[in-house]
């Protein structure tokens, strides 16, 4: 483990490498995106390097494409690999039903389309990320430019239909700018407190016109492993 870490990231790195653990030789593998994430690509480095392990990985976004690169993991395109064996991808929160709320990198795109080309997907995270109901933390729905304020507008129509309480509605900025996703979209962060029906909400969102995909995966993660500061692991 290297030293010197903060309990955070000691709980992210432990959860990467328990995860990296499930790799085997010839996997194509998707590799997330975020902190936790660029754990895995590093623990994934070090066994390319120790024991010689033969993979070849998808990136979600460009960031961690180029840290894949930058560490001597071999990256294809999704096209290129077609199917992947194993996604590993951090989460920003995790319910009892391994229900997720992913995007706070702005890669949820990216990170849905190569999720669902798997067989299978962990999620690493750390025991903060483990909740009872997911929407504490904002739900990232990505948009394309054209017409955002309208789309931001039937969002808001659509979670008042839905009696959520709380539905305030933020486009995510980059200093002054809007924030720009790798597809080139933008990302408006739901601000809802509580998900009671999380299924029924990823679905309606991408009925609007605009919304290109949400944060909700549903059904998507088959392992969750939460770090723990100690140094601990728990798989659910
Ligand atoms: C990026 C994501 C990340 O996986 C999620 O935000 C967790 O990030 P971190 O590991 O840095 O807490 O969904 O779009």
């Amino acid at each position: 483990m290297p030293a010197d870490l903060s309990p955070i990231d000691k709980a992210k790195f432990v959860a990467a490498r328990r995860a990296v653990g499930y790799v085997e030789n010839g996997m194509k593998l998707g590799l997330g995106t975020g902190s936790t994430a660029a754990w895995m690509v590093r623990c994934l480095a070090e066994r390319i390097r120790d024991e010689g392990l033969r993979v070849v990985g998808v990136p979600t976004s460009t960031r961690t494409a180029e840290l894949a690169r930058q560490l001597g993991v071999p990256v294809t395109s999704l096209d290129d690999a077609k199917w992947l064996d194993l996604t590993i991808d951090g989460a920003d929160e995790v319910d009892q039903g391994l229900n997720l709320i992913k995007g706070g990198g702005a890669a949820l795109l990216q990170e849905k389309i190569v999720a669902t080309a798997s067989d299978q997907m962990i999620v690493i995270a750390d025991w903060a990320k483990d909740v009872a109901q997911l929407g504490a933390f904002p739900l990232p729905v990505e948009v394309i430019p054209f017409g955002w304020q309208t789309t931001k507008a039937l969002v808001e129509e659509l979670l008042v239909s839905l009696d959520v309480l709380s539905h305030d509605v933020t486009l995510r900025m980059n200093g002054d700018r809007p924030l720009v996703t790798d597809e080139a979209n933008y990302i408006l962060d739901l601000h809802l407190r509580r998900i009671g029906n999380p299924r029924q909400l990823a679905m309606v969102l991408n009925q609007i016109p605009g919304v290109v995909e949400n944060g909700l995966f549903i059904d998507i993660c088959d392992i969750v492993i939460f770090g723990h500061s100690d140094g601990r692991v728990t798989v659910r």
